[in-house]
């Protein structure tokens, strides 16, 4: 089917009605079923978003010459999130698109800062736990800048710190820990790395993108919480995505840095071309202002008030989905999850947890499956939302009648078959391998697959190279 631009304009109820019925194709997100990428703070919040959001559509945070107003939104968002992660006056800071991009900028900030303070390193490195987002690995991707990963320890999926002091070499520009780190909802012991950055002096990246704001009020509110903000010694610079547990709109995020020595360093600027002076702090140079005038909307709607409320809520839900699943026979939480997010895995042979997320779609809710890696077993991930909380009793007993079900089928295992399977495949990343595989998983057409377990498995056993070859693979035939 050819796609083209009509020949006259549509009526706007046309297109309206044309995009609910695409939405019609997602899943229902407001159901309280979706435990993955919903943060919402309820409908009346939502409004004030909007509207702040709209008010800013169409000014361009490009150019703060132009629209002043927008560089004071994001000087006041800086502000309140720095103090919220209780930065003394010279912690600076940026609002940017995400948690990707936070995180782009402060590897790049490690390393162009590296570059001027040891300009001998030349293959730059940064020292990551396996449980780091893989934002990082792209950023690496990016910048040049090579991962070296660290293990968690045993059981309780945070970084092994005499192996990071092991990994740090004379190349290393950048320590990172997660607070917490997405996939066990497990803060790392953040002042141990800072203190060994401080002793290689380092700079040191937490990754707060997840829990740096929910975490923060958790801490304020009385809960016990890891020490992981700006008051560790050591820490260089954090990251908090507002468009999570912020509740802003997507497109919304910090970074912020010890002080503006270390934040200088991410700073571009370019008055050599023929076109108007470039001066942007961020990746992105022209940028609707919608983003953080929502954001600084939903700070001053919510207030502590209102985010401590939400926080309350959620945790109370968390507790007590954590305690039931640890109860269902077949499963069990990984590690002690720190806020609000966690993953279960399967505690018997009969369960397979990538064929039980593909039944619990069918019946509408949608459980993240996360691949076996290094001491972490296959699992599905919960990030507890507040849409969820009224159906937290719900969720159990699901659960418990799908593990049930699940386990009570026949084992129909194709790991063993098609781990020998691609031990005998010459993968040479040519266009042949990539279909036989892609046959074998299951993903045969140009189409989203339905099911995923096969794919999860495959995925899972494949080494990393072949999986993300598959992947890019797919997506390349999947976009036009
Ligand atoms: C700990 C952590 N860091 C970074 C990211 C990346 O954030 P984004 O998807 O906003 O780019 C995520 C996303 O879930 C995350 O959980």
């Amino acid at each position: 089917m050819t796609i083209e631009i009509p020949e006259k304009g549509m009526a706007k109820e046309k297109i309206m009605q044309t995009l609910r019925a695409y939405k019609g194709e997602d899943l229902d997100w407001q159901s309280g079923k979706v435990m993955g990428y919903v943060y919402d703070a309820g409908e009346k919040a939502m409004e004030v978003i909007k509207e702040a959001y709209t008010m800013y559509l169409s000014e361009n945070a490009l150019d703060p010459t132009t629209y002043p107003s927008l560089l004071r939104i994001e000087n006041e968002v800086v502000r309140m999130i720095a103090n919220l992660l209780r930065g003394d006056e010279h912690v600076v800071g940026n609002f940017t698109s995400g948690g990707t991009e936070s995180l782009i900028l402060a590897v790049k900030t490690a390393r162009d800062m590296m570059r001027v303070k040891k300009p001998e390193i030349k293959e730059p490195e940064m020292v990551l736990p396996i449980t780091a987002h893989s934002s990082f690995y792209k950023a690496a991707h990016y910048l040049c800048v090579k991962p070296v990963i660290v293990p968690v320890l045993d059981g309780s999926f945070k970084t092994d710190i005499a192996a990071m002091r092991d990994a740090i070499t004379e190349n290393t520009i950048l320590l990172v820990g997660s607070a917490p780190g997405y996939a066990h909802g497990v803060v790392d012991p953040i002042p141990e790395i800072a203190q060994l950055a401080l002793e290689h002096d380092l700079p040191c990246h937490v990754d707060g993108c997840v829990g740096g704001i929910h975490l923060s009020y958790m801490r304020k509110m009385g809960y016990p919480v890891l020490e992981f903000d700006f008051t560790v010694p050591g820490v260089t610079s954090i990251s908090a995505d507002l468009h999570k547990y912020g509740y802003a709109a997507k497109g919304a995020s910090v970074v912020l840095y010890k002080n503006q020595e270390i934040r200088r360093y991410q700073m571009f600027a370019c008055s050599r071309w023929t076109g108007y002076t470039v001066i942007n702090p961020a990746v992105t140079s022209s940028k609707t202002g919608g983003p953080m005038a929502g954001a600084w909307a939903v700070l001053k709607y919510l207030g502590d008030a209102g985010y401590q409320k939400i926080v309350k809520e959620v945790m109370d839900a968390t507790q007590l989905t954590v305690d039931g699943i640890d109860k269902i026979d077949g499963i069990k939480v990984l590690g002690r999850p720190d806020m609000c997010m966690f993953s279960f895995a399967s505690t018997s042979e009969k369960l397979n947890v990538y064929r039980l997320a593909d039944r619990m779609k069918t019946k509408g809710w949608f459980l993240q499956p996360q691949f076996a890696r290094n001491n972490s077993p296959s699992n599905l991930h919960v990030s507890f939302n507040r849409l969820s909380v009224p159906r937290a009793k719900e969720f159990l007993v699901i659960l418990e009648q799908t593990v049930a079900e699940v386990m009570a089928e026949e084992v129909d295992d194709k790991t063993g078959e098609l781990r020998a399977e691609i031990g005998k495949l010459s993968i040479n990343f040519d266009d042949e391998s990539f279909f036989k595989l892609a046959e074998m998983a299951g993903i045969t057409g140009l189409e989203l697959p339905e099911k995923m377990e096969t794919i999860n498995q495959l995925l899972e056993a494949l080494p990393y190279d072949v999986s993300e070859f598959m992947l890019v693979e797919f997506l390349n035939n999947l976009m036009k």
